[in-house]
């Protein structure tokens, strides 16, 4: 028996030799070698170093399904290939305008040894800031329909470090505060979940162009070893495939430091190109809205005395909006449905009825006279069943008024997205389930089929999408600043310096700054732990082509320095670049004016108070500017009595010159270098 078991395996071996090492490839730079191989059952694995030190030991790729074996063991390598990329593409838009796209591919394709003798390719491009891989399954007669029960993607990292993350799997969505743990204790985690490993080395996994698939969460399953973990499906399999289809990208972005992670653009090289053609109609933009009064709770999204949406209150912001020079005026509330349950069932909700005393047609009319736009809104409580059934007719009454932007909400708990099954019984899906993953698509596009652009709030995450759609200008998808209006605790000094590295490397979100006044509901601790520096430098600091200017209107005009700040800041970036910071604790991000000699300045701290002392390198030699400072005063305390005291100073400056500059505890600061008149 004993001889049986031994010879077993080892004829299998003589039979189907499995190949020792499929293949390796390298960055650009030779910094980060991946290989992928088969193990010694035959798992498909891959490995990564960065520097010749390991950081991802191999790994399993492998899958396992609710009607068939799995595909984990017992491959065989088919084929291999490689390929080289050195291009440059443009955004319409975005946190850069040229992106460079280098990188070295290697696909293997393994065969499973059964009789279904199922297939699948490995794609691996690595390129200087990281790498991506994804796994694509030809159509096969071994597997006509992929019934996907899980991902069994391994990243083992090869030592442990430090990481900061928020939980997956909860019942509040993306909408935590950042936790700083080891690696070693991470729980079920979302992605980007951003690590510093023993060595210093940074890495931030995540996953790029997310399409018809569910949002991959990351299980620690002990050690440093995280597992692919699928958000869940009422319907059973997690993911259902028919024919041909990839996995979307599993990325892991590997830098020395900080800056390495922040100015990486492998999520959206990882992305198809534009598929909308002409997006002129896309504008970046800043924005007010009925919104903040809301959120204080001195005005209500439901029908009766204390309704926001009126056409008066309406008139008042397009007014505001127009004197200040704010292209966007976002109007929550104005439809029929908000007076029942609106807060987590969506099932009364019509998209194109106003309520008695806002009217619509006339609305868009005085804003377009004014040269202001309104931004529609299309809060579904989470109902997409009720919102799929309304949509063409609710972005057509949008691009008829000329509206050419929405925002669009779905307020409920995870997991309890209202979807319908084929019996016509409501089910509750996942905010990042596949499903979920189909809804949004289906909400840009038909938005784009109209000229509109999106901005999702309770949104799924943001995998890059952006680069195929540029009409899906942002998203919420964090603890946005609606939190400091009502939560407890509001959000903390660090949730900045933490989202910079973490959910705002997957893209733009509507964070929804500028609260001049620093105060919340007064029921709830008022106060909000900031400076009114560091509102200011949340505009440079958090990006997003279009920008709230969040507070109400007489708060605005109030900070008249804060004001002329928002009036300047720029909202569309020639480059960016992070020129100091440490994961979790602070920034400092410079900018470059889109089509403009003008770079922009944002710092924020944590608890620290900071002084940060700038070198101009990055300006062109030879030309002087006018910086415009806008700083924390010397009695400023974001977490004090003094929140409002700021300091705001002009001096010439030029190439090699240095800023010495000023954060308080919770605290910030904004420069605006403008090219002086030669
Ligand atoms: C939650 C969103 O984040 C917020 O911006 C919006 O005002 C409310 N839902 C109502 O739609
Ligand atoms: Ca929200």
């Amino acid at each position: 028996m004993n001889i049986l078991r031994a010879f077993v395996p080892l004829a299998f071996a003589i039979l189907a030799p499995t190949v020792a090492h499929a293949g390796s490839v390298a960055s650009p730079d030779g910094r980060i070698v991946a290989t992928l191989d088969t193990s010694g059952e035959g798992t498909p694995t891959y490995s990564v170093s960065f520097d010749g030190e390991q950081v991802i030991d191999p790994s399993a790729i492998g899958f396992i399904f609710t009607d068939s074996n799995p595909m984990r063991r017992d491959f065989s390598v088919l084929e291999e290939k490689t390929a080289s990329v050195d291009t440059r593409w443009e955004q319409p838009w975005g946190e850069r305008r040229f992106v460079t796209d280098r990188h070295n591919e290697l696909a293997v394709t393994f065969r499973q040894r059964d009789a279904a003798a199922r297939e699948m390719t490995v794609r691996m491009r690595v390129f200087d800031d990281g790498l991506g891989f994804r796994v694509e399954f030809p159509e096969q007669d071994g597997m006509p329909v992929a019934n996907i029960a899980e991902e069994l993607t391994e990243f083992r990292i090869a030592s442990d470090g430090e990481a900061w993350s928020i939980p997956a799997g909860d019942w509040n969505r993306y909408e935590y505060l950042y936790e700083r743990t080891p690696i070693s204790a991470l729980s079920t985690v979302h992605t980007p979940v951003t690590m510093v490993l023993e060595n210093g080395t940074h890495v931030s996994f995540h996953e790029a162009a997310l399409v018809d698939y569910s949002g991959m969460w990351l299980r620690r399953m002990e050690g440093t070893r995280l597992r692919a973990q699928l958000s869940p499906s009422p319907r059973g399999p997690k993911v259902v495939r028919e024919g041909a289809f990839n996995t979307p990208w599993r990325t892991i972005q590997i830098a020395d430091g900080p800056a390495g992670l922040f100015e990486s653009a492998l999520i959206l090289n990882l992305n198809e190109p534009n598929a909308l053609g002409d997006v002129s109609w896309v504008v970046p933009h800043k924005y007010i809205g009925i919104w903040w009064e809301m959120h204080l709770d001195e005005s209500s999204w439901a029908s009766g005395e204390k309704h926001g949406a009126t056409t008066a209150n309406a008139k008042r912001h397009i007014d505001f909006a127009a004197e200040h020079g704010f292209r966007g005026v976002l109007i929550e509330g104005w439809n029929l449905g908000w007076d029942g349950n609106w807060f987590g069932n969506g099932r009364d909700y019509d998209f194109t009825t106003a309520y008695p005393d806002f009217d619509i047609a006339e609305v868009a009319r005085y804003a377009r006279q004014k040269g202001v736009r309104i931004i529609g809104h299309h809060e579904t409580g989470g109902n997409i069943d009720v919102y799929e059934r309304q949509l063409d007719d609710a972005m057509a009454l949008y691009g008829k008024l000329g509206i050419d932007a929405v925002k669009t909400g779905y307020v409920a708990d995870a997991g309890g997205v209202i979807s319908r099954a084929a019996d016509g019984n409501e089910i509750f899906v996942w905010h990042d389930g596949q499903e979920q993953v189909n809804h949004h698509l289906r909400v840009v596009e038909t938005a784009a089929a109209n000229r509109i652009a999106v901005n999702p709030h309770e949104p799924v995450k943001d995998t890059g999408l952006r680069r195929t759609y540029p009409n899906w200008v942002s998203r919420e998808g964090a603890r946005g600043g609606e939190y400091d209006a009502w939560a407890e605790p509001k959000n903390g000094p660090d949730h900045v310096p933490e989202l910079i590295f973490t959910r705002l490397l997957s893209g733009p979100m509507d964070y929804t700054p500028g609260i001049f006044s620093l105060e919340g509901r007064d029921a709830v601790a008022p106060d909000i732990p900031s400076t009114l520096a560091r509102q200011l430098a949340f505009y440079i600091a958090i990006y997003s082509p279009i920008q709230m200017v969040a507070d109400l209107p007489e708060n605005i005009t109030a900070y008249p320095q804060a004001l002329d700040f928002v009036k300047r800041v720029a909202v569309d970036w020639h480059d960016s670049r992070l020129l100091e910071g440490a994961v979790g604790e602070y920034a400092v991000i410079a900018r470059q004016v889109r089509d403009s000699h003008a770079w922009f300045i944002g710092g924020v701290t944590d608890e620290t108070p900071r002084r940060p002392k700038i070198a101009l390198d990055f300006l062109p030699k030879g030309r002087t500017f006018v910086a415009t400072i806008w700083e924390d005063g010397e009695q400023a305390d974001g977490l004090g009595d003094d929140r409002h005291a700021m300091d705001v100073r002009q001096v010439t400056v030029r190439h090699g010159d240095t800023l010495d500059l000023r954060m308080a505890r919770a605290g910030g600061f904004a420069v605006e270098l403008m090219p002086a008149a030669q």
